[in-house]
């Protein structure tokens, strides 16, 4: 298990690559499992999320081929269990549930467990799938389904606390071998949304609506191979928009879409801080007297839940009072207890916190809970006074490809520690 030690205080100058997105390429790898015949991705992420959906295809029975960030994959013929050993290391799995159905007519997937960022049920899956005419049970820890058939129909999957993006997911996959049109309505809008259903439509599938509330699935008999190009990782471009907010000089961010990060860029010129855009750049400059900023967390194209931490540490060294709702998953504050560790002025009441920028963070030994938790801990170290030792780094490596290498190349210095 490593840990990466943060020497703080350091200004970052220069460019910075980012990678595939981690929240497209999953499910559309589970999508390979809906044809016979091979499919090529690439600009896949090298993340430890990637390599446990590999596993999952390949004990599923499809034929994995892996070289650089290029995946292949033949699933000529496939089982329908997916076990509890590999899909309890990562919730995303559940998205191989509509693939499953929409092929097999049957899945049975391990049940997500707990999650330290809050309630994650997948009703609304479920809703979606016995829409199409399938039945559900949980059996042993297992998510069981199955259908004799698959009939288009409407579904709205809007949940307690707005659309479900891997819900939107799944019933898209299941939805596009059923007999008839589906439409959702209440439907998630992200980008990797509309990136899925790009690459469906290359399969052969019939989506039309993506990225907007209603997507209507005109059912085909059959899908056949194709080759795709996922999406940059928009919270991976969040992330380090935020580094070069808080630790510029000047920092550009290249290979990503700033189109998709249209509220975090304008929360970040909110507070200040020069952000200029190109089709697949953005460049950053510091500011030494940065505003405080009201945020409240939405769907997209609202500001996204997985930027919510990142903002926390940005404004811990931000004087004035700035206050962050968070709508999506309300009890999404691990970082703060951690974060206050080092100095920093955060309340919380309910599902907002109150943070009161301080003129000082230090650096101190810090324990990662989540992703984006412990992305918001390494920020939180870059402008700390000494040295910021954050534990369980596995945690980063989830969803950030190379963060200490790609931080050092920009000026910063990290030491990853094996213990
Ligand atoms: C996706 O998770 C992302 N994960 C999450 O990113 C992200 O935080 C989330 O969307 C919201 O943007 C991937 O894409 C792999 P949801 P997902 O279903 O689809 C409730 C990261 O850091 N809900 O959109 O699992 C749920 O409890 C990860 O990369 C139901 O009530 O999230 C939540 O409050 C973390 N019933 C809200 O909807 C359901 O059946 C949104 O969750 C499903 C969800």
């Amino acid at each position: 298990m490593d840990k990466i030690l943060i020497h703080g205080g350091r200004k970052l100058h220069g460019t910075v690559r980012i990678s595939g997105s981690k929240n497209s390429a999953l499910p559309i790898l589970a999508a390979t499992l809906l044809t016979k015949e091979p499919c090529t991705i690439s600009n896949v992420p090298d993340l430890s999320d990637i390599h446990y959906m590999l596993q999952i295809l390949s004990h599923l029975g499809g034929q994995v081929e892996r070289a650089s960030g290029t995946v292949r994959v033949s699933a000529e013929s496939i089982r329908s269990e997916a076990p509890y050993d590999i899909v309890r290391k990562m919730r995303a799995s559940v998205c191989v549930l509509g693939p499953l159905l929409g092929r097999q007519k049957e899945a049975v997937v391990s049940l997500p467990g707990g999650c330290v960022i809050g309630d994650r049920p997948i009703d609304l899956h479920l809703k979606g799938f016995e829409a199409l005419g399938a039945v559900s049970r949980i059996e042993h820890g297992n998510v069981k389904i199955f259908a004799s058939q698959l009939r288009g129909a409407n579904v709205n999957l809007r949940g307690k606390n707005g659309p479900t993006v891997l819900g939107t997911d799944n019933v898209m996959m299941a939805a596009v071998l059923a007999e008839g049109t589906t439409v959702i309505d209440s439907a998630a809008a992200e980008p990797e949304v509309v990136d899925l259903a790009n690459f469906l439509n290359k399969m052969g599938a019939k989506i039309t609506g993506a990225g907007t509330r209603r997507i209507v699935i005109e059912g085909v008999k059959e899908l056949h191979g194709a080759d795709h190009s996922v999406i940059p990782d928009r919270i991976e471009t969040g992330t380090y928009l935020v580094a070069g907010a808080m630790m510029g000089g000047e920092v550009e961010i290249q290979r990503a879409d700033p189109e998709h990060l249209g509220s975090v860029i304008e929360a970040v010129r909110g507070s200040g801080y020069s952000v200029e855009t190109t089709r697949d750049t953005i460049r950053v400059r510091g500011n030494g007297s940065p505003k405080p900023l009201t945020l409240t967390t939405e769907p997209y194209p609202g500001f996204p839940t997985d930027m919510q931490a990142q903002m926390c540490a940005l404004l811990c060294k931000t004087k004035g009072i700035s206050v962050i709702s968070e709508t999506i998953f309300p009890q999404r504050y691990m970082h703060v207890s951690e974060l206050k560790r080092m100095g920093a002025d955060i309340s919380l009441d309910g599902h907002t916190a109150v943070i009161k920028g301080v003129d000082i963070l230090s650096g101190a030994p810090v324990m990662a809970s989540d992703l984006r938790a412990s992305a918001a801990l390494v920020l939180a170290g870059l402008q700390a006074d000494g040295i910021t030792e954050v534990n369980r780094v596995y945690h980063i490596d989830r969803g950030y490809e190379s963060i200490d290498d790609k931080l050092n190349q920009l000026g910063a210095q990290l030491d990853r520690v094996k213990v």
